[in-house]
């Protein structure tokens, strides 16, 4: 087991290898077309990750042999990976066994690789590929990730060791740089931007002279894996880099100093796919400072980059981070949608906007945003966090996959049917081509990539996940845990349960009903159940002796009204909001009864009880897994589970403790409160 490989640590695999007897012996007939382009160089790239693979779990050699075009169709048997005019949208492709003859065919390069690692799946999984026919089509146009990486090595947000695209504000590109590529291309990943999309100071310099040789570098690197390069951008850029006296998006002289830019940088870089904004957002700069809308603020560098086929993601994180506590009318639950569902058509086709799955900020239990459904002109990505920033920063266990299949099957009710997040971001709903999703990455680093070895299944779940929105999460996890550990049932099996129940665990000892923030400041680690009760940040509790929550119905803040029915009305309504959100929309008193007959202050003394007797129940299960997993990862793993424990007491101890004190109502089971 070598973690640097992470799922793709090939094994010899003897099950495999007795099924799929009839590939020993093949090769690999590759057909590309003349000349030196880029599709042929994926499909090279997917011929020699197949020849690896094989060659490591069939423990066999395969030959490559590359032909141009049609001659490829004399083969007889053998591997064949080639271009195909018969499937029509990018990225997808057949995978065929018939006598022998095994082909994996794709309208483009991309395809092909992403055909090659779905066989190579198939075969860490030992299926057998006999009479194998499968046709895979991505269902998001975009699958990106984000690195919040610092120039200078850091990552906000970071929980799995320093930066591996940057040090001490150079790039480095080094054999992580092409593990990272293969593995991201493994689970169909074709977008990245390399750095923090709070581009301040001298990070602003990274589209300049100084760094463009090194990107082209990094983008051809990732190109012959499929994936384009995109960068996090400075808003004000002309005032920072170019010594302008304003950032005004309708200022001539901004206009021309964009144009010359992209000009510019696209001379360089003309793999790259656009820029991520952070405009109007926790102090960056933006559009609102001159008087201009977000669209105004968006098209002006849509229409810069447009010449080059560049893409603007622009990022709908916009609200006041500097409410007044004592203000209950102001709900920054509401911003996004505030400004942005308002201009909705007023976009030009290359923007896309980015949107939180929640109105807040990646809370272990929000809503979905509002603005999923609510602009039906506007291309739209939805961003998730696997950097596990409030879900306990890689040290707790915590699988996500499972809630971002709760935020993509949310139905928003724009439309008869189809309407679902899912239905939206993949351009379903609207037909359009700019969308999908975009996550915060997880990974850094450390040996194991991402921190906890376990934290590994999120940032393969997403690549899967927004490959195929309809895999289950347990599916997923499966698979994971095969590539990872190998095919020991007893493993799969622990590790399976440990995965799935761990979101809700988490959820238990930590945040109840919906309520969130309850976290120290600044790092957003541990308990602090007024950190951010008096604070500018717009995330408020509001507990005081009688009870807890926001009233967001049409008496409080009137955000639920944002919702489209019938979400509206049940949200508003206190007998159909659903339980797990209810101190979101709600305030209640400590005493109100639930639907489960328990009051809302015995549920919060119960789910933290619970919650830590679930991570006690998770290290037990897990010991039982002493000498089946390579020790190193073990003693790792159980050393976060520890941590994990001693952190999910506090949490609990804090928690009850709190409201015990403010409400002076015993748990009904005289547990023990501090
Ligand atoms: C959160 C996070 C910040 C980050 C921001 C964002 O607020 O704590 O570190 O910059 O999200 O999404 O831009």
């Amino acid at each position: 087991m070598s973690f640097e490989k992470m799922w793709l640590n090939y094994q010899k695999n003897e099950k495999s290898q007795v099924i799929n007897r009839f590939m020993l012996g093949q090769s690999i007939y590759v057909c590309i077309s003349e000349g030196e382009n880029q599709e042929n160089r994926v499909i090279r790239t997917a011929a020699k990750e197949l020849q690896e693979a094989i060659g490591d779990i069939l423990d066999t050699h395969v030959d490559i042999y590359e032909k141009i075009h049609e001659s490829v169709d004399e083969c007889l048997e053998g591997i064949i990976l080639r271009r195909t005019d018969v499937l029509k949208t990018p990225d997808a492709y057949h995978v065929k066994e018939r006598d022998g003859l095994l082909s994996i065919e794709a309208n483009n390069g991309r395809g092909v690789l992403y055909g090659v690692f779905d066989l190579i799946r198939r075969l860490q999984c030992a299926s057998n590929l006999k009479r194998l026919d499968v046709i895979e089509t991505p269902d998001n146009p975009l699958r990106m990730l984000n690195h919040w990486d610092n120039m200078d090595g850091s990552i906000e947000r970071g929980y799995s060791g320093q930066s591996f695209f940057f040090k001490n504000h150079e790039l480095c590109i080094n054999d992580r740089t092409h593990m990272y590529a293969k593995l991201m291309a493994s689970v169909g990943i074709n977008a990245t931007v390399i750095n923090n999309v709070n581009v301040k100071d001298s990070a602003t310099e990274l589209i300049s002279s100084r760094y463009y040789k090194y990107l082209q570098v990094l983008s051809e690197v990732f190109a012959d894996y499929g994936i384009t390069l995109y960068l996090s951008l400075n808003y004000a850029a002309p005032i920072d880099l170019g010594g302008l006296a304003s950032a005004d998006p309708f200022d001539s002289e901004v206009i021309a100093w964009w144009e010359q830019k992209m000009q510019e940088i696209y001379t360089h870089l003309p793999h790259l796919g656009g820029f991520l904004v952070k405009a109007d957002s926790e102090g960056r700069p933006g559009p609102f400072t001159y008087g201009r809308n977000q669209a105004e603020g968006a098209n002006l560098l849509a229409r810069a980059i447009k010449p080059y086929g560049g893409t603007i993601i622009w990022r709908c994180f916009v609200y006041n981070c500097q409410q007044d506590w004592r203000d209950y009318n102001t709900d920054r639950a509401r911003a996004g949608y505030d400004y942005f569902a308002p201009l909705d058509g007023e976009f030009l086709e290359n923007v896309v906007l980015q949107i939180k799955n929640g109105p807040m900020d990646f809370q272990v239990r929000e809503p979905v945003s509002p603005l999923f459904g609510a602009m039906e002109h506007t291309q739209q990505i939805l961003e998730v966090q696997i950097a596990q920033e409030y879900t306990g920063q890689q040290r707790h266990v915590c699988y996500l996959i499972p809630m971002f299949k709760e935020i993509l099957d949310f139905k928003t009710y724009c439309g008869q049917d189809e309407d679902r997040v899912s239905d939206i971001v993949s351009g379903r709903s609207y037909g359009q081509k700019l969308c999908g999703m975009a996550t915060v990455a997880n990974t850094g680093n450390d040996t194991n990539w991402t921190g906890h070895d376990l934290a590994g299944a999120n940032l393969y779940g997403y690549g899967r996940l927004s490959f195929n929105t309809s895999l289950s999460a347990e599916a997923i996890a499966k698979e994971w845990i095969q590539r990872t550990f190998g095919l020991d049932p007893e493993v799969e099996h622990i590790l399976l349960n440990i995965l799935m129940q761990s979101h809700s665990t988490y959820e238990k000892y930590t945040s109840p009903l919906g309520i969130g923030w309850m976290v120290e400041p600044n790092h957003h680690y541990g308990p602090n159940v007024d950190g951010y009760e008096y604070s500018r940040w717009g995330t408020y509790h509001r507990a005081d002796h009688l009870g807890i929550g926001v009233d967001r119905t049409p008496q409080g803040t009137g955000y639920t009204h944002q919702y489209k029915e019938h979400n509206a009305s049940m949200y508003a309504d206190l007998e159909s909001c659903p339980e797990a959100l209810v101190l979101f929309f709600h305030h209640l008193k400590y005493t109100h009864e639930l639907k489960t007959g328990k009051t809302v202050i015995q549920h919060i003394y119960d789910t933290h009880f619970e919650g830590v007797s679930e991570v006690e129940t998770m290290i037990q299960e897990f010991k039982r897994l002493q000498g089946r997993i390579e020790q190193q990862v073990y003693l790792r793993i159980l050393d976060r589970l520890e941590e994990q424990l001693e952190s999910a007491r506090e949490w609990r101890d804090q928690i009850n403790t709190y409201f015990y004190r403010k409400s002076g109502i015993s748990d009904k089971h005289g547990r023990q409160i501090f």
